[in-house]
């Protein structure tokens, strides 16, 4: 397939329309930047670099200033920027200095995930930005007004995927679809469960334009995760993940499986995520390794992922029917 017209290759300025989702802390400058060299966009999440949890939500600016000029040392292909948005003044205070530390380092590509927030959006336009918006629970209604707002692509996301799971019911093979027939002219972006070129393939089929990628990242070589965790990926198969809250799932760890036998016997869901944060969220286990504190997430299609390999050959082998 010819990317010359491919409307995300054209906004973003990449060769494939391909993303790797940003993940918190299991992101660093290499990652991004051998994503964005082998020609789709990598995008820095919250917490990357540095190798410690220290009880903080979100990087201050510095931290993602130093990462990012980090990635500018390796590349100068485009790359991206995680934004958070959800009305809360301390989110949106951060999202600000984010927006400065990307200028400062000639980033322009924001992948806001949350909901609409006219602050944010003014504040990225001004900079002259290009916004990729991803709700957390995406619906055909949220697509359009974003689209109305100017967001420049929407991303579908289904329950399938890795991280933050939608609220709603709809997997990636129908909120793909939905949102595609929602929308007027912006391109959409499909993610969730998309490990391998038949995925790619039938996110195109439904009329994505671009597919957005996570968990098949984690199994890269400059992914900065735990080798435990890799080797969790690799071995595993989605069927073995547990519901840890409402909106997270985790492979079997023995956290986990506490966290999921506490949860069917009725303890708020909210309860346990205030606990899994406490503990470091994502880092003890994804980053550092430790399986008894911490939980694993990851995509719900992780039995068609055998191998760990460098972030090139991973994109090589998405992007295997485009010719940028
Ligand atoms: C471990 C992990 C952490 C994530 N953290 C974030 C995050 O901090 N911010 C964000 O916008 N997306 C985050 N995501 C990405 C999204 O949830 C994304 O939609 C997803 O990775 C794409 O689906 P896939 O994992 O099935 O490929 C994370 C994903 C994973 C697997």
């Amino acid at each position: 397939m010819e990317t010359r017209n491919n409307p995300v290759c054209r906004i973003l300025g990449t060769r494939y329309p391909l993303i790797q989702a940003p993940m918190n802390w299991i992101n660093n400058a290499a990652m991004v930047a051998a994503v964005s060299e082998a020609g789709a966009l990598g995008v820095l999440g919250p917490n990357a670099g540095p190798k410690i949890i220290d009880g903080r939500k979100v990087p201050t600016q510095e931290r993602i200033g130093i990462e990012l000029s980090r990635i500018r040392n390796l590349t100068s292909k485009p790359v991206g920027i995680n934004i958070f948005s959800d009305h809360e003044d301390a989110t949106r205070a951060y999202a600000m200095k984010t927006i400065a530390a990307a200028k400062a380092n000639d980033v322009n590509i924001y992948c806001l995930v949350g909901t609409y927030d006219e602050l944010i959006y003014k504040a990225i336009k001004e900079a002259g930005g290009i916004i990729v918006h991803r709700e957390l629970t995406p619906t055909p209604q949220s697509a359009r007004e974003a689209e109305e707002h100017g967001a420049d692509i929407i991303v579908a996301t289904g329950i399938d995927e890795g991280g933050m799971i939608p609220s709603g019911c709809m997997g990636t093979f129908t909120a793909v679809p939905a949102i595609v027939d929602a929308v007027k002219s912006v391109p959409v972006m499909a993610a969730g469960g998309i490990n391998d070129i038949r995925g790619v393939r039938a996110a195109f089929a439904l009329g994505a334009q671009g597919v957005y990628v996570g968990t098949r990242f984690i199994t890269s070589d400059e992914c900065p995760a735990a080798q435990v965790v890799k080797d969790m990926i690799v071995a595993g198969s989605g069927d073995e993940l547990l519901a840890v809250t409402t909106n997270e799932r985790s492979l079997p760890t023995p956290a986990a499986i506490d966290y999921h036998r506490r949860l069917m016997a009725g303890e708020p869901a909210e309860e346990i995520h205030k606990e899994i944060m406490a503990k470091g969220g994502l880092g003890p286990a994804m980053l550092h390794g430790d399986v008894n504190t911490g939980i694993v997430s990851v995509n719900t299609g992780i039995s068609s992922i055998r191998s760990i390999k460098p972030v090139a050959a991973i994109v090589a082998e998405l992007m295997a029917d485009f010719n940028g």
